[in-house]
């Protein structure tokens, strides 16, 4: 056990890195775990520049986002940041409804500003809740320290860890979540964010990007609609 944790460590972090960005101005803050081979430490550097990086406009920030870069929310290593993300939606007799329409679920409390193309001149605003929303939740920035190592575990882990509660004591036993996976189009156990909505580190990372930063890639094309106007 103690030589496969390095290893599934790196192919976690491996995971997370892969953010499709090539820019390189800040050094990684986090170390890796030793024992890494040549390719694990490259994906490991790679990621940690992407991750610290500060984004602008030319590498596709906004037109709506929360922060520049996903250090300013998860600079914290060990425990919570002070950063706080708001969604919004309204709750009906029949169900959530998270106001995508209007912007929702996640504010972006921040915009690029005006921009002036040969069409005429837009101005993007940050957003703020509606009032249509009759919810309105906020999420304090967790940690992401050690969490390759939870990417790594495989699913038939946590079934059988589900499973063994459920001999156990089906009253307490905890249940897995199956959440859709963008790489395959199957589903997959969700072991990331509040809901366990996210079967993984990449998957997530993507989701951040377009979501936090407004920044597309592979697994996000669409970027977040002003207030739900495209
Ligand atoms: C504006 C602040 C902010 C920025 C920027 C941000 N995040 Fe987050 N992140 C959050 C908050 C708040 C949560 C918890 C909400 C949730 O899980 O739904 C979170 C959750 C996560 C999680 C899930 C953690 C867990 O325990 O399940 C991952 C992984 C993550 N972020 C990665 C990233 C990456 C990678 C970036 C940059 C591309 C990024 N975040 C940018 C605020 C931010």
């Amino acid at each position: 056990m103690r030589l496969i944790r390095p290893i599934l460590l790196a192919v976690g972090v491996a995971n997370l890195v892969a953010l499709h960005t090539t820019f390189a101005q800040v050094r990684p803050t986090a170390l890796p775990v030793p024992g890494l081979t040549r390719e694990q430490q490259y994906a490991f550097e790679q990621g940690g520049m992407a991750f610290s990086r500060i984004y602008g406009t030319a590498e596709g920030l906004g037109p709506l986002f929360n922060d520049q870069s996903c250090m300013a929310c998860h600079g914290v290593m060990a425990g919570s940041s002070n950063r706080i993300n708001t969604r919004f939606g309204r709750s009906e007799d029949h169900g959530f409804d998270p106001l995508v329409h209007l912007g929702g679920s996640l504010v972006q409390s921040r915009g690029i500003g005006s921009v002036t193309t040969a069409e005429g001149s837009v101005l993007f605003a940050g957003e703020s809740v509606p009032d249509q929303a009759n919810t309105v939740a906020v999420r304090r920035t967790p940690t992401l320290q050690g969490l390759g190592f939870v990417d790594a575990v495989p699913d038939s882990t946590w079934i059988a860890i589900a499973e063994a509660q459920l001999a156990a004591d089906p009253s307490t036993a905890g249940r897995v979540h199956r959440a859709f996976d963008a790489a395959t189009g199957a589903t997959a156990i969700g072991k990331f964010g509040w809901k366990a909505h996210v079967p993984t580190l990449r998957q997530f990372s993507g989701d951040a990007l377009v979501s936090e930063m407004g920044i597309t890639n592979p697994q996000f094309r669409d970027e977040p609609c002003p207030q739900g106007d495209c």
